[in-house]
């Protein structure tokens, strides 16, 4: 039995497996199972865990039980955010479009165990919540991106050129590829990912970044 699916089908979060179907359909993301599968060992030993997305805050919560000696930081742009609460939680009003603000957020309450990125699941906040906050996820660190799915909807796309799963999968041909990938042209995010990452893992909807030890 998985503790943190339990806890999340407690909680309520679509991260569990509750309410998801064989194959593809259903409300739950089935998230929860795979992310155990590299947090259980370091458990007790997480200080600081970041949540884009709060809402109601079933995610955080959950968070709250399975970390016992966690912070567990929670950022979103509505204000019925800050009415979650709890010993461990934190709430704040940060938009994560805004690089600076997330930059400034993260400089005060980083660095980050593990950061959950669960917000507004438009293309380029994706993007641009992973360039600015990857940075200040500590060394062992995950930074997991969640909802990919809506790469495949235009009323996701928000400012962006390309999709997130696309960028994504330009980060796993640099993860892949080393130092024999030359592209002619790439941000300094890209420039930079090697340094910073080990692997990438993907699965349904979601995908983590393993920062390097
Ligand atoms: C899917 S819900 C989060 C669910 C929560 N993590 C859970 O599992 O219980 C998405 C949240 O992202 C917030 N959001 C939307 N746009 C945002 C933005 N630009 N920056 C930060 N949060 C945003 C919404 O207000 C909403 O509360």
């Amino acid at each position: 039995m998985s503790l943190l699916n339990e806890l999340g089908k407690k909680y309520r979060t679509d991260k569990s497996t509750d309410g998801k179907r064989p194959g593809d359909a259903g409300r739950g993301h089935d998230y929860l199972r795979m992310y155990e599968r590299f947090l259980e060992a370091d458990r007790h030993r997480i200080t600081s865990v970041l949540e884009i997305g709060v809402q109601r805050g079933a995610s955080l919560y959950t968070w709250q039980d399975y970390f016992p000696n966690a912070r567990i930081h929670g950022i979103d742009i509505a204000e019925s955010a800050l009415r979650v609460t709890g010993d461990r939680i934190t709430i704040r009003l940060v938009d994560q479009s805004d690089a600076a603000a997330l930059e400034q957020f993260a400089k005060e309450f980083g660095p980050f165990d593990v950061v959950i990125e669960d917000g507004s699941h438009i293309w380029d906040h994706q993007i641009t919540s992973l360039q600015v906050l990857l940075k200040h996820v500590k060394p062992s660190g995950k930074y997991i991106v969640e909802d990919l799915q809506t790469s495949y909807s235009e009323q996701w796309r928000g400012n962006a050129d390309q999709s997130a799963i696309q960028y994504l999968l330009q980060c796993v041909e640099k993860v892949l590829a080393g130092s024999h990938l030359k592209r002619a042209k790439e941000d300094r995010f890209m420039a930079e990912l090697n340094d910073l990452v080990d692997s990438v893992m993907a699965f349904r909807h979601a995908a983590v970044f393993f920062r390097r030890p």
